[in-house]
């Protein structure tokens, strides 16, 4: 549960190209100034994944992670600083808005590292007799994929390897209730991608509704 005073929409950006040419970027643009005009005194924390280079986890970052945190070391506590960070903004978060490209059938490597620094044995799940229990409690969880083809059919769909992967992880993560849009078939001609564009926009706009 989060103790805000305000609401917190949580925003991941994760193309690799800017606001002005990314879809995924735009259409998380159109979610946020609707999320913000419905929630009076909004805060908003953005990270663009593709400014900030995350690192990966190494060995290093493993035996921080397993050490009970009573007995880290400084350079363990700040091997984990950032992944802290990035945890204690989503316990934070009201929202979560994540915008991402299909890359090679999967997300980008920027937003697997990043689900690698916030899934937290301990933080954001945890292990019991009845198997995994995921900690976070967030209460809308948006994913918005852009993707040059169009998976959102059999058979195509079993090429798709992003929107179960980023299913499987937010509900092992707790986040069991999200909505997928897809702005599928953008490299697909002007005008499946005029048409599938302005559907993914209309399903953001009936969130609001
Ligand atoms: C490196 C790279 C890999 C891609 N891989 C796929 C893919 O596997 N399947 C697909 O349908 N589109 C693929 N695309 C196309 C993008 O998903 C599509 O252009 C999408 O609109 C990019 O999102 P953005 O506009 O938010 O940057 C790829 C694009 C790039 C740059």
């Amino acid at each position: 549960m989060t103790a805000n005073t305000h609401p917190v929409l949580l925003r991941i950006d994760a193309s690799a190209q800017s606001n002005a040419k990314s879809i995924s970027k735009q259409l998380a643009e159109r979610y946020q100034r609707h999320w913000l005009k419905t929630h009076s005194h909004g805060e908003v924390v953005h990270h663009d994944l593709a400014d900030m280079t995350l690192p990966y986890v190494d060995e290093s970052f493993i035996e921080a992670m397993y050490t009970p945190k009573d007995k880290r070391t400084g350079e363990q506590q700040q091997k984990l600083a950032l992944s802290d960070a990035l945890v204690a903004e989503l316990k934070r978060a009201d929202a979560l808005l994540i915008s991402t490209p299909m890359y090679n059938f999967a997300v980008p490597a920027s937003l697997k590292s990043y689900i690698d620094l916030i899934t937290r044995a301990g933080e954001t799940f945890r292990y019991g007799e009845k198997g995994v229990e995921g900690l976070l409690s967030i209460k809308q969880t948006v994913v918005i994929m852009a993707s040059g083809g169009d998976y959102t059919q059999e058979p195509a769909s079993a090429m798709n390897h992003a929107t179960p992967y980023l299913k499987t992880i937010l509900g092992f993560n707790g986040l069991h209730e999200v909505r997928f849009i897809d702005a599928a078939g953008m490299n697909m001609g002007d005008a499946v991608h005029a048409k599938n564009l302005q559907q993914a926009q209309q399903q953001i706009d009936a969130l609001f509704a």
